[in-house]
């Protein structure tokens, strides 16, 4: 497939930088960690190519919902190969986890009540999120700022105490895991210590005899300026590997956008230029709900490939093609005018982006794959009507 001929827009995963990726975080934790595993966070981005690349490259699926977990079976991942994190587990899928060996972190009060439906004389694993006052240890660098966090059982008040109890009393279930998953703004190195600091005192306080420490996502990769994987292993290490090594406990790590951000860009074309008594819009074929469709972002990585001879103009406002008067996507300053028919390309947009689209106005875009040996595949056709209407 010719790239120049591809129809914008759509996004363009780069098969060397996805590998690159993992092989970078597989490397980071064999050099500090006897055991330990990663689980690729679907909802980060679960276009299915990439869940089944994941699970070919020894990735095991972190799924956070009973349809991310029927996701993950229906794409042929073992059960055994599946961490099922978060509130929106099911009761039917919540059993078939833990009865087929799945690793599974307790989240809310009506999965300890689940519990009781599990065979008495048989035994069964189960982990439990922690939560934590992050944001006491790590001022202004935790996502939810002053109000706390909302995962897990507190460690702080008597909840964990509470949770840890009625767990303790179900003769068949043994606590084999703690998961302390932290979303920051800032993915700094402060918040891995932090992490491990807590594990390391949950671990001895509660005299917990673990199979594995979860340290969750959240970290940045595959940027050069900012720390890697190694700089964040290392974090974890130096509080808990002497101990997680001699004790052959497994350390578990969730990666999203770490892994996936950087290998996906999208590529849109100018197919209009209007100028106003105000400002010069440049409309685009895609729009801001296909890289930012939590309307956060303040810069982009992009470059453009333009053909236009025009003169410079100071600012063009670069906009998506939907009728929302937001959907400005940034201002394109001293540069010449652009023309219909001039690409715009956006780099690192592979996480919380295609997933999270909405299916508005247009339909899903078109995915292809930039293989290591640089022949392009198709990995999602566009959507249309179609697939738009295959539920009915
Ligand atoms: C439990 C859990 N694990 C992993 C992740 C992935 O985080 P990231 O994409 O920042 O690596 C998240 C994201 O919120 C999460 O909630």
């Amino acid at each position: 497939m010719d790239r120049r001929i591809l129809e914008t827009p759509y996004f363009m995963i780069d098969e060397k930088e996805l590998d690159h990726n993992i092989r970078d975080m597989q490397k980071a934790l064999s050099q500090k960690f006897d055991n330990w595993k990663i689980g690729y966070s679907f909802k980060t981005n679960s276009l299915p190519y990439l869940c089944e690349y994941m699970r070919d490259h020894n990735c095991f699926a972190e799924v956070v919902s009973y349809d991310e977990y029927n996701l993950a079976v229906t794409l042929g991942y073992l059960r055994k190969n599946i961490i099922y994190n978060g509130p929106m587990k099911d009761q039917k899928t919540f059993l078939d986890a833990i009865e087929s060996g799945a690793i599974v972190n307790i989240e809310t009060t009506r999965e300890i009540r689940w519990l009781d439906c599990l065979n008495k004389n048989k035994k069964y694993k189960i982990g439990i999120r922690i939560n934590f006052d992050i944001e006491k240890m790590c001022p202004l660098e935790s996502a939810c700022g002053d109000e706390g966090g909302r995962f897990g059982f507190c460690l702080h008040n008597k909840e964990l105490d509470r949770a840890i109890d009625l767990l303790n009393c179900q003769k068949n279930i043994k606590i084999t895991g703690i998961h302390l998953h932290t979303s920051s703004k800032t993915r700094s190195l402060n918040i891995y210590k932090a992490i491990a600091k807590t594990a390391r005192s949950v671990i001895e306080r509660y005299n917990l005899d673990l199979e594995y420490v979860d340290i969750g996502g959240g970290f940045f990769g595959g940027l050069t300026d900012k720390p890697s994987y190694r700089d964040y292993i290392e974090q974890v290490e130096c509080v808990l590997g002497d101990f997680m090594n001699s004790h052959g406990i497994t350390l578990i790590v969730e990666p999203g956008a770490s892994i996936i951000a950087s290998p996906v860009s999208f590529v849109t074309s100018v197919i209009d230029v209007k100028k106003t008594n105000r400002n010069i819009f440049i409309t685009t074929d895609g729009s801001r709900n296909d890289i930012d469709p939590l309307m956060t972002k303040t810069k982009y990585f992009y470059d453009i490939e333009s053909n236009s001879h025009n003169e410079v103009v100071d600012n063009q406002i670069i906009s998506g093609f939907t009728c929302m008067e937001h959907d400005r996507i940034f201002h394109l300053k001293n540069y010449k005018l652009l023309q219909e028919g001039d690409l715009i390309k956006y780099y690192k947009v592979g996480s919380y982006t295609m997933c999270l689209s909405p299916l508005f106005i247009k339909y899903f875009p078109a995915v292809y794959l930039k293989k290591i040996n640089c022949d392009i595949e198709c990995v999602r056709k566009k959507w249309n009507v179609t697939e738009y209407l295959g539920s009915k």
